[in-house]
Formats: structure tokens, C-alpha cells, sequence
């Protein structure tokens, strides 16, 4: 397959070792993480889909409510996926696939679920992936993201503060 994508900073070994030991510490991702799997409603029994993956901060707590099924991460980093692997925190049910998540390798109506966490942003044409998670998602198949989302900006202050929040993310990610 032709990878379109400039090499982002999650290609590089050591940018995926500092992500991953920042989310580790980050009392945000642990609320989200609770709400994620919330929203999930799992069973036990689910094929879930971890779109951009990373470093299956998300999918491993995910993959420990489910016993019957799996949680499958897919990512184009090999680096993230990499140290992912690598994790001294290892679950049974979360395996990992490189790949795009515009173009994914999986067969139509496959997973019960699907989600993805803080990288919708990232996406350099997020309607085709939505079209992908269509395709790939079971018919009453449930789908969640978790994104961080800004009101438009009302005046001066928001928009500094929009910049500053920008510039944030530019840096961490
Ligand atoms: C900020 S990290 C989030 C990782 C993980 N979801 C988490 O919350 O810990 C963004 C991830 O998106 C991946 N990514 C970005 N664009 C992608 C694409 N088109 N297909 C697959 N993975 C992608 C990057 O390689 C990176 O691992």
C-alpha cells in the first residue's frame, strides 16, 4: 500500500517512549479511560477495534473487560506499536496491526466495536476513515471517539487561548 503521510514525530523511538511515559502519568486519560469503557458497554464476548493504537494506553485497559473476545489497535507508527509491545504491562486479549486507518486491513462487518483516542486530529482525511469504520463495523455496531474539542472562539481571549492550546498539542504530540 502507498503511505501518503509525511513521517510524523510517533515514527520516532524515543518521541514514542516520552508519549507513552507522559500518558501513563496523565490524570485525564484515567477519567477518560473509565469512560471509554463506559461507553463501550462491552459484555465480554466483543472484537474491538483501537484505531491508531499507539502505545495501547487506551486498548489494554479496554482488553481487561473483555474475556471471550479481543481488543485489535491498528496504527501506522511502528515505533508507538513497537513500544507498545514491549510494555512490562502486557494483556492476553489486545493484539496489534500496522496499518492505515484510512485503508484497513480487515474484512467488512468484523468488529462489535470500534474506538479511537486523541488522534481523530490527526487524521489527514477523517471522513474517509469514518467510511472505513462504517464498512468494517458489524450492522448496530457502536463506535466512540475520544477527541478534545474547542468551542469556536468569541473574542481575543479565547483565541490566544485557542492558539496556546494549539501550540500544546503541537508540542506533546
Ligand atoms: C496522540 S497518539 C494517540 C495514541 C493512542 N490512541 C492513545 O490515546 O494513547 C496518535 C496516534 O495516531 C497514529 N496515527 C495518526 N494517523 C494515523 C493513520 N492515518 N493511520 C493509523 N494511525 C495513525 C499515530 O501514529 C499515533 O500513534
Amino acid at each position: 500500500m502507498k503511505h501518503e503521510h509525511p513521517k510524523s514525530p510517533f515514527h520516532d523511538h524515543e518521541h514514542a517512549v516520552e508519549f507513552d511515559r507522559r500518558a501513563a502519568k496523565s490524570g485525564i486519560r484515567a477519567e477518560l479511560e473509565k469512560k471509554l469503557i463506559d461507553m463501550l458497554a462491552l459484555k465480554g464476548e466483543e472484537l474491538v477495534l483501537d484505531l491508531a493504537t499507539g502505545t495501547g494506553r487506551f486498548a489494554r485497559p479496554v482488553a481487561e473487560h473483555i474475556t471471550g473476545g479481543r481488543v485489535i489497535g491498528i496504527d501506522q507508527a511502528l515505533a508507538m506499536l513497537r513500544v507498545g509491545h514491549e510494555h512490562e504491562d502486557t494483556v492476553p486479549g489486545y493484539r496489534q496491526v500496522a496499518g492505515e486507518a484510512e485503508a484497513l486491513p480487515f474484512k467488512g462487518d468484523t468488529f462489535d466495536r470500534a474506538f479511537v483516542s486523541f488522534s481523530l486530529h490527526h487524521f489527514g482525511r477523517p471522513a474517509l476513515v469514518a467510511r472505513e469504520i462504517l464498512r468494517v463495523l458489524k450492522s448496530g455496531g457502536q463506535f466512540v471517539i475520544l477527541d478534545p474539542v474547542l468551542d469556536a472562539p468569541r473574542d481575543s481571549l479565547d483565541r490566544r487561548l485557542e492558539e496556546r492550546v494549539n501550540q500544546v498539542f503541537r508540542r506533546t504530540d
